[in-house]
C-alpha cells in the first residue's frame, strides 16, 4: 500500500479524489504491486468466495477464478471510440458523442463503488522509466483487476517516483457497476452486463470502463490503453502501437533477429510468440525467444530502424488448446504465481481445460461451478479462459526482453486463419505492399470475437477492435511509417491454417512453423532464395529445411498455390475502402494487374 500522503503528482492526486466524491467507496486504497498486498487480497477473497487458491505443491502462488456467466469476454459491440467527430473514430469503431457520453457514464459511476474498495494502480507499460514506456494509472473497484494488473503491467511506487509532480499519466478509470446497496449485492464476480461500456476518448486520452471485470475490459493497460489510446499517441507522435507479438531467431551463424507478428484474436498467436523449433533445426543452431505474445510498440530509433518493446508484462493467454505438446513454454509459464479464470477445477485442486490432456479427468468442477464428466456433453473451461501468468516465467524469454529502447525489427508477419486460396507464406515486394496485405487481412471468426463462428472477418492488421481512431486513417500512419528508414522490414503474410478438399489442415504448424520462421530469417539476411509471383516472393521446395520433416514436394506446391479471387479479395467495408490511402489502392490496382497476366 503506498501512502497517498506521498504523492507528489497533483493531477493524480486531484483526480483520485474526484473519482472518490463521485462513485463514493468505503475506502481508498493506493496499491503498490507488492506481494504482500497481493496476498490480502486473494486472502479477502477466498473469505468471500470469490477466488480458489489452488492445489499450492501443484501450483505455488495460483489462484482460480469463476466469472459471472454473462461476463466471459471483450464486449467489442459495447467497445466505443469517443473522439470529436464519427469520422475521426472511422467506419469501423462504435462512436458516441464525447459529452453525450461523459454524461451518460458520469451518470453511472455517480455512487457505483458504494460499500467497496476503491483502488488506485500505478503502472507502468513497458519497463519503468523506459524512453517507449508510457505511464498509467487505473481506479478500479474490483480485486481482481488489482491482483491481475499486477502481473500484467508494471505496478510499483516507482512508477510514481518517474511520474514526478508534473509528469503525464493516462487515467483508466474502472468499476465493475455493481454498488451493495444490500448484503445480496455482493456477489462472487459482481458485473452489469445491461450497462456496459469501454470507452475511449483519444482527444483527452482517458479510458473509462464500466459493468464488466473481464480481461480486456477491465485490465485497462492491455487493448484500451496499449492498443486503442496507444495508437492515437503513435500516429501524434511519430510511433505504431500495434497488436503483433514479438519473437527473436537465432540463426545457426549465431546472429539475432527480430520478427513481430500480426495477427487476430485466437489464430495461435501465443503458440507462434513461444514456438520451440524442431530438433534438427536447433541442432543446426536455430533457437526462437519470445519478447512478446501480444502487443508491440514499434519506434524509430536512431539508427534509422525500428525498435519494438513488448508494453505488457504477463501473457494473458488462451487457456483450451495449450498443453504440454502445443506450447510447452506456456504451459511452464502458467505453473506458478499466474491466475486462472473460467477453466475447469480438479479434485486434487489443480486446473484442467479442453485440450490441455488426451484423455479429460474423469470428474472435475466446470467453469460454472458444477460437477462435470466426460459424459456432460458441455465444455469444462469457458471457450475464452484464461490464464494470466507472469512473463518472467517464460523458460525462453529473450534475453532483451526488458531492454529499455526494445529490440531491432527485421521483419514483420500477419496472416489469419484462411481454409482456402491463401499459401502457407508470401513475401511483399515492398513496404507498401506488406501494409496492402495487413490491410486485406481476414480470418475465421472464432470464440473471442463476437458473431458467427466460421464466418471470414476482415481484420485489417489484426486491429479491427483496436484501432483507437479512423482504420483507413491508421492504415494511412503505417504506410508513412515505412518511409525514410535505414532498414526497412518485408511483411510476410502467412497461413497456417489452410485446409483441404475433405476439410483437414495442410499444414501441421506448431513447431513446423520455425521452418518458414528460417526462411523468412534467411531471407533477411539475403541468404534465401524465392520466386516472384504475382502476389509476392514465395519460397520453393527446396528453400525450406525439411530435415527430420517428411513432407512431399507435390503437397507443399499445393499448400503454396492461391486462388486468384480469394488474394484479390476486397473485404473491407466499402465505406473503408473509399477512404483509404491512395497508396494502397494503387496497390490494389497493380496486384490486379500482375494476376491478369
Ligand atoms: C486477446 C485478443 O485477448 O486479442 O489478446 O482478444
Ligand atoms: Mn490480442
Amino acid at each position: 500500500m503506498i501512502d497517498p500522503k506521498t504523492v507528489k503528482n497533483k493531477a493524480l492526486v486531484e483526480w483520485v479524489d474526484k473519482v472518490a466524491k463521485l462513485t463514493t467507496p468505503t475506502n481508498v486504497v493506493w496499491c503498490d504491486g507488492s506481494q504482500e498486498e497481493a496476498n490480502e487480497l486473494y486472502e479477502a477473497m477466498i473469505a468471500k468466495k470469490a477466488c480458489i487458491k489452488l492445489n499450492q505443491q501443484k501450483r505455488p502462488g495460483c489462484y482460480y477464478f469463476r466469472s459471472d456467466p454473462r461476463d466471459v469476454a471483450r464486449v467489442e459491440s459495447r467497445t466505443f471510440i469517443c473522439s470529436k467527430t464519427q469520422q475521426e473514430a472511422g467506419p469501423t469503431n462504435n462512436w458516441m458523442d464525447p459529452k453525450e457520453m461523459k454524461e451518460k457514464l458520469m451518470g453511472l459511476f455517480k455512487g457505483c463503488m458504494k460499500g467497496r474498495t476503491m483502488y488506485v494502480i500505478p503502472f507502468s507499460m513497458g519497463p519503468i522509466g523506459g524512453p517507449i514506456s508510457q505511464i498509467g494509472v487505473e481506479i478500479t473497484d474490483s480485486p481482481y483487476v488489482v491482483v491481475s494488473m499486477r502481473i500484467m503491467a508494471r505496478v510499483s511506487p516507482k512508477v510514481l517516483d518517474v511520474l514526478g509532480e508534473n509528469g503525464k499519466f493516462i487515467p483508466c478509470l474502472h468499476s465493475v457497476g455493481k454498488p451493495i446497496n444490500s448484503p445480496e449485492d455482493d456477489v462472487a464476480w459482481p458485473c452489469n452486463p445491461e450497462n456496459t461500456y469501454i470507452t475511449h476518448f483519444p482527444e483527452t486520452r482517458e479510458i473509462i470502463s464500466f459493468g464488466s471485470g473481464y480481461g480486456g475490459n477491465a485490465l485497462l493497460g492491455k487493448k484500451c490503453f496499449s492498443l486503442r489510446i496507444a495508437s492515437v499517441m503513435g500516429r501524434d507522435e511519430g510511433w505504431m502501437a500495434e497488436h503483433m507479438l514479438i519473437l527473436g531467431v537465432r540463426d545457426p551463424k549465431g546472429r539475432k533477429s527480430y520478427v513481430t507478428g500480426a495477427f487476430p484474436s485466437a489464430c495461435g498467436k501465443t503458440n507462434f510468440a513461444m514456438l520451440i523449433a524442431p530438433k534438427e533445426l536447433q541442432d543446426k543452431g536455430w533457437k526462437i525467444t519470445c519478447v512478446g505474445d501480444d502487443i508491440a510498440w514499434i519506434k524509430p530509433g536512431p539508427d534509422g530502424r525500428l525498435y519494438a518493446i513488448n508494453p505488457e508484462n504477463g501473457f494473458f493467454g488462451v487457456a483450451p488448446g495449450t498443453s504440454m505438446k502445443t506450447n510447452p513454454n506456456a504451459m511452464l509459464s502458467c505453473s506458478k504465481n499466474t491466475i486462472f479464470t473460467n477453466v475447469a477445477l480438479t479434485d486434487d485442486g489443480d486446473v484442467w481445460w479442453e485440450g490441455m490432456t488426451k484423455e479429460p479427468p474423469a470428474h472435475l468442477i466446470d467453469w460454472h461451478g458444477n460437477d462435470w464428466t466426460p459424459e456432460s456433453g458441455t465444455p469444462a473451461a469457458h471457450p475464452n479462459s484464461r490464464f494470466a501468468a507472469p512473463i518472467v516465467n517464460c523458460p525462453c524469454l529473450d534475453e532483451n526482453a526488458e531492454k529499455l529502447e526494445g529490440v531491432p525489427i527485421s521483419a514483420i508477419v500477419i496472416g489469419g486463419r484462411r481454409p482456402k486460396g491463401i499459401p502457407l507464406v508470401y513475401e511483399s515486394f515492398n513496404w507498401t505492399h506488406g501494409v496492402y496485405l495487413g490491410a486485406m487481412m481476414g480470418s475465421e471468426r472464432t470464440a473471442a470475437a463476437e458473431g458467427k463462428q466460421g464466418e471470414l472477418r476482415s481484420d485489417p492488421m489484426a486491429m479491427l477492435p483496436f484501432a483507437g481512431y479512423n482504420m483507413a486513417h491508421y492504415l494511412g500512419h503505417l504506410v508513412k511509417m515505412g518511409k525514410g528508414l535505414s532498414q526497412t522490414p518485408r511483411f510476410y503474410h502467412v497461413n497456417w491454417f489452410r485446409r483441404d478438399a475433405e476439410g483437414n489442415f495442410m499444414w501441421p504448424g506448431f513447431g513446423a512453423n520455425a521452418r518458414v520462421l528460417a526462411w523468412i530469417v534467411n531471407r533477411q539476411n539475403g541468404e534465401a532464395k524465392a520466386k516472384e509471383t504475382a502476389i509476392g516472393f514465395v519460397p520453393e521446395y527446396d528453400d525450406l529445411d525439411w530435415d527430420g520433416m517428411d513432407y512431399s514436394k507435390d503437397t507443399f506446391n499445393e499448400l503454396m498455390s492461391y486462388d486468384a479471387e480469394t488474394v484479390s479479395a476486397q473485404p473491407l467495408k466499402e465505406e473503408l475502402y473509399e477512404q483509404l490511402p491512395h497508396a494502397l489502392k494503387i496497390e490494389r490496382e497493380a496486384l490486379l494487374e500482375r494476376l491478369s497476366k
